[in-house]
């Protein structure tokens, strides 16, 4: 038994060693070699494709990039495609070793629809599996390039692991997009360690390559995120964010199941990224999850607030309290869009006194209302989001809305919360936003009549009005 293991010890070290040896000489090789490349060691494969050895590599400063700048001989299709595949494995067996960047948009896996691609654990924190283990709740959450800088805060108090799904609509946007997620990581020890990425992108008409630009990561300065954040910014919405955002509408739900999935803590806690989680909290929640006994179907919500720009983040709930009191701090789009919150009930929460810093429940919410979307805190069994919701509009709080058909309780919890940036203010909606959420709107009638077929239960009397 003891030897049998031993051997097969020994065999995975001298396949380990010989797998090591052969990447070595064949980095090396690429490096130095001013002769052509052979992509593929299988002599039987190319025989029969009949590929040529590819057009030289500019050696010394080969270039780190996907299918674009790689080498394009003149040959059949066929063997053209295996060639630029074999290449591409290649080069992402590079880039894998300098960022730990797993990603080879010729593989993925579709969605249901057929509309995208999805991307696993293309970069994984180096801690991302131990936090796993010693963390019972994950933090899920999705963004694109011009939110993502808010990981910086969210990853300074969350203190468990953190999934976060990317979307880029194009090259140039993946190319921006992965630089400054290379950037973040390079930057920020907290990123590195506790953050997997995901990626998703549009199936036809996505991005087919990608490049790092190696150069520019290097130059680019750890003390400005912001500053470096804008640049890339600027050259991608040359015709303005607005006209960015409408050609093509950002998946939420989507990003959120993949976040969602890519999760192996018992509960999650699904956010948006500039959701920024209070002190602690993922570490008093370990001891809450531990002792709480739900013998149901419950989801635990932690309350929103949003923040005047000129506070400090709230170190507590009784400073929280104190600001919302000055009119610095209140319940998360209050003036935009009362009910989106308005069933937490916060000032039944901020009347809650805790006899100390663990988390209890404070409340039950009472009066569940449609429309209402919480964050909260559930296993990951809760319904879906539903992927027909693209863009702005009906993204959440249908979500939410099945889970309260479905019989879910849900319970607030006290002293954690979340805050948000900025105290929002009631705007016109820009056009494209507008439209999004009429096109959901439509959607989200076919959505409540499948929801009732479902469960038959109709709880909010959705059956007999309009939205
Ligand atoms: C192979 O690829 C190259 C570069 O992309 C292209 O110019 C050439 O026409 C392709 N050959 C065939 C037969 O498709
Ligand atoms: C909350 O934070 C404030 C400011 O740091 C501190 O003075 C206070 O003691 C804290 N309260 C609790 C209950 O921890
Ligand atoms: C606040 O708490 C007090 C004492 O526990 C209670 O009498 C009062 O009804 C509460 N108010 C709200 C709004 O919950
Ligand atoms: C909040 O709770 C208080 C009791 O503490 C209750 O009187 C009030 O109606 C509740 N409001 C909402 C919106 O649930």
């Amino acid at each position: 038994m003891f030897q049998g293991k031993w051997r097969l010890w020994k065999l995975s070290i001298s396949i380990l060693v010989f797998l090591t040896a052969y990447n070595i000489y064949l980095t090396v090789r690429l490096m130095y070699s001013s002769t052509c490349v052979q992509t593929s060691p299988d002599s039987v494969l190319e025989a029969s494709l009949k590929i040529e050895p590819p057009e030289c590599a500019h050696n010394q400063n080969f270039p780190v990039t996907n299918t674009n700048n790689a080498p394009k001989p003149l040959l059949t299709s066929k063997s053209n495609k295996t060639l630029e595949t074999l290449t591409n494995i290649y080069r992402n067996l590079q880039l894998n070793q300098q960022y730990s960047l797993n990603l080879n948009l010729g593989l993925g896996r579709s969605d249901n629809k057929l509309a995208y691609k999805l991307f696993d654990n293309i970069i994984v924190g180096e801690r991302y599996i131990e936090l796993t283990e010693a963390y019972k709740t994950s933090l899920a959450a999705q963004s694109s390039l011009d939110k993502i800088a808010s990981l910086i805060e969210s990853s300074l108090y969350w203190g468990g692991p953190i999934s976060l799904a990317v979307f880029a609509g194009t090259e140039k946007e993946l190319n921006h997009l992965l630089l400054y997620i290379l950037y973040l990581r390079k930057c920020n020890t907290r990123i590195k360690e506790k953050v997997s990425f995901h990626l998703a992108i549009p199936k036809e008409k996505g991005p087919k390559t990608y490049v790092i630009d190696e150069e520019r990561l290097e130059k680019m300065d750890c003390g400005n995120p912001m500053g470096v954040l804008h640049g890339l910014l600027k050259e991608l919405t040359k015709r303005g964010i607005h006209a960015w955002k409408y050609k093509i509408p950002y998946p939420q739900n989507l990003l959120r199941n993949l976040a969602r999935k890519n999760c192996h803590t018992k509960f999650l806690f699904l956010t948006d990224v500039d959701i920024i989680p209070s002190r602690g909290m993922a570490e008093h929640l370990n001891a809450f999850l531990e002792s709480e006994k739900c013998d149901g179907k419950c989801a635990y919500v932690v309350p929103t607030y949003e923040l005047d720009e000129r506070v400090l983040f709230p170190p507590n709930k009784t400073d929280l309290i104190r600001m919302a009191n000055k009119g610095l701090a209140r319940p998360f789009h209050h003036k935009v869009f009362i009910y989106n919150q308005y069933a937490t009930n916060f000032s039944r929460w901020q009347n809650y006194t805790d006899p100390d810093d663990k988390v209890r429940i404070s409340h039950p919410v009472t009066n569940f209302e449609f429309l209402y979307e919480p964050f909260y805190i559930a296993t990951d069994s809760v319904p879906p989001h539903d992927e027909r919701f693209i863009g702005y509009g009906y993204t959440r709080n249908s979500q939410v809305y099945e889970m309260y058909v479905a019989g879910y309780e849900f319970f607030v919890l006290s002293p954690i919360f979340t805050c948000h940036w900025g105290l929002q203010v009631k705007k016109s909606r820009p056009p494209w936003r507008e439209h999004q959420n009429n096109q959901n709107r439509k959607q989200f009638d076919h959505f409540k009549k499948e929801i009732f077929a479902r469960y038959n239960k109709d709880p909010l009397n959705m059956m007999a009005g309009k939205t």
